[in-house]
């Protein structure tokens, strides 16, 4: 288990798109998944995409229980996802605030579809099928979007609405490296 270092935006391997997992109970994958705990919880984030610490495989995790950089947002449960898949469950989107820790100090307002199923399979290779909305389905869709090469900017559609996190959010300065998810 290890801290990785996390790539930051310019680096073109978070612009690519990341490949399926075969064996999710591979011993490698289980080390990749470590891996990804410690560094997200070390950067203080609520998710990782796996290329995001230079693997371009199809593993996210997400969850947390209350966040420093999202002190408003409900729970999410601890999720390790591979091989996912997202459908809008409607048509209906939703602009909120995002953070990511490949574009840190930095926060943009992005639309989502509000409601998504997604699936895909846990690190025992168990099938996951959720229904979800809110921040858990913004969550969701941020971290697939790693996984297609795509970063939260890219999907911004007001790049009046970008700007650095303590200057839009100056009760959030101090928190553990603001500025991602
Ligand atoms: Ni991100």
């Amino acid at each position: 288990m290890a801290i990785r270092a996390i790539l930051r935006m310019g680096d073109p391997r978070l612009l690519e798109a990341a490949k399926p997992v075969a064996d999710p109970t591979a011993p490698a994958i289980r080390e990749l998944i470590a891996d990804m705990f410690d560094t997200m919880a070390a950067a203080g984030g609520v998710g990782l995409a796996a290329p995001q610490i230079g693997v371009g495989l199809q593993v996210v995790i997400f969850g947390f229980e209350m966040s420093e950089r999202y002190p408003h947002a409900e729970p999410v449960p601890p999720t390790i996802l591979l091989n996912p898949v997202i459908t809008p469950l409607a048509e209906d989107e939703e602009s909120g605030w995002e953070g990511c820790l490949s574009v840190p100090g930095l926060r943009g307002e992005v639309p989502r579809f509000t409601r998504i199923r997604y699936r895909g399979v846990d690190e025992g290779g168990k099938a996951i099928d959720r229904a979800v909305e809110g921040f858990h389905a913004r969550v969701v869709q941020h971290e697939c979007d790693h996984l297609l090469g795509v970063l939260y900017p890219m999907r911004m559609r007001d790049m009046s609405r970008f700007g650095f996190t303590d200057v839009l959010f100056p009760e959030l300065a101090g928190s553990a490296d603001i500025g991602a998810r």
